[in-house]
């Protein structure tokens, strides 16, 4: 089985590149790449302060959950909450226990995507994946532990209590089964089932979008946004995230192993029913600069006062290489 379009190359977009177009956009003077580094690194090192020190926790758990925690990514749900508080006036500070959240329930769903009973993988974030290092229950069991921590972050952070609450009560909406987890139901039971774009959807509207909404309205609850800002968030979210899917899908056949850090052709091997899959590589491409045109147009029209690095980011997410 090939694809269409397979074996083509493309220009991609890097944020090292980034730095005219940031200049003069109106997001400030730190170019998009800076940006990006400057908050990974803040999220990064809240990780060390997760979990309270005197948790008796076995330690083969604690080992495995940071194995994946560590390994890098790019951090880009933490990256949205983070800017999403800022793009409504807010702290990004007060919305980094959420961002962390949203790491850490995104972590685990690697975790957990890469099992043998999923999508049977041996690499993730350029290191052999949790399984193939402690074991499959080991890796479950760091799967929950990740899980399950992200509320205790949430409900332990600062914000004012109301808010917190309503940010416990998306991320349960958008990360399980009525969202992530139904999405990735959904593509485990898809497989070369899907007959059309608008159960493909479906499945990438779960499995990826809803986190990716979660962590852009995260930040924006607790930066205090009202409900036009969040519905320009959410809408922003779905067209992004959808986005996002197609061209992991699309790296998935073009892409380069050493800069994705997982292997390629895997939905290949799994028999996915992708949109590179259905419409070749050129018109998944398109598809992911018309949703991103869209995403911000919802984001323009809406009541966002500083929608400017959202903006940055969603172009750079188009046209990634990893
Ligand atoms: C991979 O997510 C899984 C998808 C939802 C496509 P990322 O591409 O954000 O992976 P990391 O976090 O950078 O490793
Ligand atoms: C994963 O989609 C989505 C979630 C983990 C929720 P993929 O299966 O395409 O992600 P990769 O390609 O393994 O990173
Ligand atoms: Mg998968
Ligand atoms: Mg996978
Ligand atoms: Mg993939």
């Amino acid at each position: 089985m090939t694809f269409p379009g397979m074996g083509q190359t493309e220009q991609t977009a890097n944020p090292d590149n980034c730095r005219e177009q940031a200049a003069g956009s109106g997001a400030g003077d730190e170019s998009l790449a800076v940006y990006l580094r400057r908050q990974a690194a803040r999220v990064e090192a809240a990780f060390d302060r997760l979990f309270p020190a005197d948790w008796d926790i076995p330690a083969r758990l604690m080992e495995a959950m940071r194995y994946s925690l560590d390994a890098g990514g790019k951090r880009m749900r933490p990256i949205l909450t983070l800017a999403a508080a800022e793009a409504f006036g807010g702290d990004a500070e007060a919305a980094l226990p959420a961002a962390c959240a949203a790491e850490l329930v995104h972590t685990y769903s690697l975790i957990h995507d890469d099992l043998p009973a999923m999508d049977n993988d041996d690499f993730r974030r350029g290191k052999p994946t949790n399984h193939r290092v402690f074991g499959e229950a080991m890796a479950i069991l760091a799967g929950d532990g990740l899980l399950t921590h992200a509320f205790h972050v949430i409900a332990s952070c600062s914000l004012p209590p109301e808010r917190a609450l309503t940010i416990v009560r998306e991320l349960a909406e958008y990360a399980g089964p009525r969202g992530m987890v139904g999405g990735q139901a959904a593509d485990m039971l898809g497989e070369r089932g899907v007959t059309g774009l608008p159960e493909l959807d479906y499945i990438h509207l779960h499995k990826t979008s809803d986190l990716i909404v979660f962590s852009l309205r995260a930040g924006a609850h607790a930066a205090g946004a009202g409900e036009a800002g969040l519905a320009a968030v959410t809408r922003f979210g779905r067209s992004i995230g959808l986005a996002f899917q197609i061209r992991d899908d699309v790296l998935d056949v073009i892409g380069q192993e050493h800069k994705l850090g997982k292997a390629t052709q895997s939905d290949n091997r799994e028999k996915k029913v992708t949109y590179p899959y259905v419409l070749g590589v050129e018109a998944s491409i398109e598809k992911v600069r018309t949703l991103t045109e869209e995403g911000k147009r919802a984001l323009l029209s809406g009541d966002v006062p500083h929608p400017e690095r959202l903006l940055e980011i969603a172009d750079y997410l188009m046209g990634r290489d990893h």
